[in-house]
């Protein structure tokens, strides 16, 4: 059988996460967070020094990005999760540091053309529910299905915040809403596959409604 892609795009901390993973477990396709590769590669700039006078060494970063390879672990319940070198990564990738820097190593043209290459190369052979900013764009123009997700700023950095405050995981709301209000800015307006809806793509304004809402919406369209 054909294999399916489910792209979902749109502005940071709109869910997209959330509901990929649980579209993902519901249709039994493997979940890939774009945003997790971004964040392992910014996570990666931080711990080898990869920062002068605020500027990113961007020479220092492309010869490394060869040997920064994703890959499929399997998990305890059989589910695949996506390791960078053979290891996983979890909360560190959303600290504040990460949270700041990403959005800036994501402008790099390297890191975009190595990230596309590995984001394909992980949908080999299976059908993905794929969430970022470019999937509907550029990684998978052909997708099955494309949604957009957006919510105002306010919102998106309350339920950040929110999500933050029960992992223990440090910052301020006021810090939440500047990050997220900054990233939307570096996102939209980057030269190579800036956060812009598909034409095609259904957008899906998620300030008023709840995750069992936008879940049920995105099922329906799917069914359809
Ligand atoms: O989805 P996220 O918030 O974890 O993504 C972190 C950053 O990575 C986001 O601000 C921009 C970048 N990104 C991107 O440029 N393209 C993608 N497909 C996914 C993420």
């Amino acid at each position: 059988m054909k294999t399916q892609v489910i792209a979902i795009d749109g502005y940071a901390s709109t869910g997209k996460s959330t509901l990929s993973k649980r579209l993902a477990t519901h249709l039994g396709y493997t979940y890939v967070d774009t945003g997790y590769m971004f964040r392992a590669i910014g996570l990666y700039v931080l711990q080898n020094n990869l920062i002068v006078d605020d500027v990113i060494t961007l020479s220092e970063l492309e010869k490394a990005l060869p040997t920064l390879q994703f890959s499929w672990v399997e998990g305890e319940d059989a589910q695949l999760l996506m390791a960078l070198n053979g290891r996983l990564y979890g909360e560190e990738l959303r600290s504040t540091e990460v949270s700041n820097l990403v959005s800036r190593v994501a402008t790099a043209a390297a890191v975009r053309s190595h990230l596309l290459e590995q984001q394909r190369k992980l949908s080999d052979n299976t059908s993905v529910v794929m969430d970022g900013r470019d999937i509907g764009t550029v990684v998978f123009p052909n997708a099955t299905h494309k949604f957009f997700l957006n919510a105002k700023p306010e919102i998106r950095a309350e339920r950040r915040y929110a999500e933050m405050q029960a992992k223990g995981i440090p910052g301020t709301l006021d810090e939440v809403l500047a990050n997220v209000i900054e990233r939307d800015r570096l996102d939209s307006t980057r030269a190579i596959a800036p956060l812009v809806k598909a034409q095609d793509a259904i957008e899906i304004d998620t300030s008023a409604m709840d995750v069992e809402a936008v879940f049920q919406l995105l099922c329906d369209h799917i069914k359809s």
